[in-house]
């Protein structure tokens, strides 16, 4: 019998829907929210709201595209944390009513776990190389930069993370304190194609073990650019670009140099990497070096799996109703949620 899993994801801006069967997408549908742009960063009450505007025409495009009705779906998985409460709340209450509704099994999520099981998601007519176990995992996001031993799809333990911000939160701020709006990291991504990545040099933090700090990065590059502008006012216009990929080349390379540090101590050569940040091509360009270097087996996330989506909550909820593990109805979601 086949399983077809509905997935659900809100952990924090993008309200997503999508339909996997039997491990094939069949349908991955994402509203993105513009209403936050104007204030540079999410607005975690907005946020909600627009959830609660977009989710039940999100799962009904979903739905469409994959071309099944609501008998057809065997179970509804949702993303129950880590993120923003009032926005879990409202892919939690959906998820629980359908399933209330259907008579169907209920799976939770984790957002992390989600961003890694990106990587296990078929596609029809479309060749992808799954990753082999067990391999290590770079997962950088808006919100977590963490290294991952991924033992099996439902077992997986962290070996290191940042001790304050996330990757994305470095790119997302820095952005903001060279005038770039909100999600800075694709911008700077974009401006940094054409940028001198050694024009300027930022100072890497000095962090044991495996672990990474972005914050002392970000305060540095501002306290630059407020120095840099007190003796040339145009000085952000006039080297954008250099800017850009220098600080996009400085938060790679400290991403690198612990990746590297991992692969050392756990002899582990098989590395992916995951999340909104792994959409970066100065990282995958990075990653490439490395696979030429050192041999890495790597594996790269199609660009629609790197950020939100609800494709990477059903295939994790595939393999956990395989598993049989399933939430009861007095299920919450949890804003801290590790793994
Ligand atoms: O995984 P994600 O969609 O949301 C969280 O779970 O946090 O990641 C969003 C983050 C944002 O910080 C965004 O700026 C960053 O991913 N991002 C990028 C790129 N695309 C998205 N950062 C650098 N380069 C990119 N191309
Ligand atoms: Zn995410």
């Amino acid at each position: 019998m086949s399983i077809t899993i509905l997935g659900i994801e809100s952990s924090c801006d993008d309200t997503s829907a999508s339909v996997i069967k039997d491990g094939f997408l069949l349908s991955n549908v994402t509203a993105n929210q513009d209403v936050h742009k104007a204030y540079g960063g999410v607005v975690p009450e907005l946020a909600s709201r627009a959830h609660q505007q977009n989710i039940i025409p999100v799962v009904d495009q979903a739905m469409k595209q994959a071309n099944v009705s609501k008998k057809d779906i065997t179970a509804i998985a949702f993303t129950r944390g880590p993120g923003l409460l009032g926005s879990l709340l409202v892919g939690t209450s959906f998820a629980k009513s359908f399933s209330l509704a259907m008579d169907i099994p209920l799976v939770e999520v984790n957002h992390l776990q989600g961003h890694i099981l990106a990587h296990f998601i078929k596609e029809y007519e479309k060749e992808n190389r799954l990753p082999e176990f067990p391999f290590l995992c770079l997962l950088v996001s808006g919100g977590h930069t963490q290294l991952v031993v991924i033992k099996n799809h439902l077992e997986m333990g962290v070996i290191g993370q940042t001790i304050d911000d996330a990757a994305g939160e470095a790119f997302d701020k820095c952005a903001k304190v060279i005038g770039l709006s909100y999600p800075g990291g694709p911008l700077i991504d974009k401006n940094a194609k054409v940028g001198n990545k050694d024009a300027f040099s930022f100072s890497k933090p000095r962090i044991k073990d495996l672990d990474y700090s972005f914050s002392g990065l970000k305060t540095s590059f501002l306290y630059f650019i407020r120095d840099s502008i007190k003796e040339n006012p145009d000085f952000i216009k006039e080297n954008m670009m250099d800017l850009c990929a220098s600080i996009q080349h400085t938060i790679v390379e400290i991403l690198m140099d612990k990746l590297e540090k991992a692969v050392k101590q756990t002899g582990i050569k098989k590395i992916a990497i995951a999340g909104g940040v792994s959409a970066n091509s100065g990282l995958q360009n990075a990653m490439k070096d490395r696979a030429v270097k050192y041999g890495w087996d790597i594996f790269i996330p199609d660009f629609k799996f790197t950020t939100d989506n609800a494709a990477m909550i059903a295939i994790t909820g595939y393999y956990k109703y395989l598993n049989k593990e399933f939430a009861s109805q007095d299920i919450a979601p949890l804003a801290r949620f590790p793994f």
